[in-house]
């Protein structure tokens, strides 16, 4: 496989640079009141040893190649943890890729605002959404009752509030290569292995669909971020090009 990285600036400078018109301020968006006790501080969420794709703790994984499996998952469990405060209740932290619902173009702009992108306008951002190879999304569910513990299910789904607390999307041909654009992850769960665990079950969606040359633009300061991965600065000298209109 070969992932390379171009350092350049990220997917959102661009389209702010294409965008520099304001657009129109968004409507509020409804906020799924959904944390420990109701207050607004953000549920805290120990990563478990076992998580598959998160940290939790533990040495550096295979390699990304490795271990594919045939099928993508249609959702993964990255970390769940109890709510000691109040009985029966849970926080989970569901990684989906291309699930059945679409994701909120509204909850994405959210996202973005939260870690300080600018906006971009809205019917873009939904057809970039729509348009996208891969969208991978990190979602937190709040489980009351339940027997508090095994795979996810429709059951446990339908049962869960959730709020969306990552993103990443991919761009591709549909067969050679791919370019990972929009990750994110809500400033209130970012150090906690998530990031990391997000681009690594896009890449190797990518890699299951048998596309190897898999491209990301990284801002400076998450360069490290990305290299940590197995992401490369202008591998072989070669240099990301951009135009842009005068
Ligand atoms: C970049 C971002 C997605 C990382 O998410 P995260 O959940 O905090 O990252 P993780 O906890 O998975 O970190 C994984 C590893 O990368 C490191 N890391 C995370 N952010 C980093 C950064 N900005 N610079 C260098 N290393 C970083 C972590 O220390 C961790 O290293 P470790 O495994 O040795 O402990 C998140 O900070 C974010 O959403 N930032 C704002 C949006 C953004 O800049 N996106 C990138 C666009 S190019």
């Amino acid at each position: 496989m070969r992932s390379t990285l171009i350092g350049a600036p990220c997917a959102r400078a661009l389209d702010a640079r294409r965008h520099a018109l304001t657009p129109p301020p968004p409507p509020p968006i409804k906020q799924n009141n959904n944390n420990d006790n109701n207050n607004s501080k953000p549920p805290s969420l120990p990563t478990l040893p076992s998580a598959p794709g998160a940290r939790g703790g533990q040495q550096r994984g295979p390699a990304l190649e490795d271990d594919l499996g045939a099928d993508d998952p249609d959702e993964v469990v990255l970390v769940e943890t109890e709510v000691p405060s109040v009985p029966g209740r849970r926080c989970r932290i569901v990684y989906r890729c291309n699930g059945a619902a679409p994701i909120d173009a509204a909850r994405v702009e959210a996202l973005c605002a939260k870690v300080g992108w600018p906006q971009r306008p809205r019917a873009k951002l939904e057809a970039a959404l729509r348009n996208s190879f891969l969208v991978a999304s990190l979602h937190l569910q709040v489980i009351d009752g339940g027997d508090g513990g095994g795979a996810p299910g429709p059951a446990a789904a339908a049962a869960a509030e959730e709020t969306l607390v990552g993103l990443a999307r991919a761009t591709s041909d549909h067969a050679f290569n791919a370019t990972i654009w929009d990750v994110i992850v809500d400033p209130d769960y970012q150090g906690q292995g998530l990031g990391r665990a997000l681009v690594e079950q896009v890449v190797r969606a990518l890699l299951r669909r048998e596309i190897g040359n898999v491209t990301l633009f990284a801002d400076a300061k998450v360069v490290e971020f990305y290299r940590q991965m197995g992401f490369e600065c202008d591998p072989e000298g070669i240099k990301g090009m951009f135009w842009y209109p005068r």
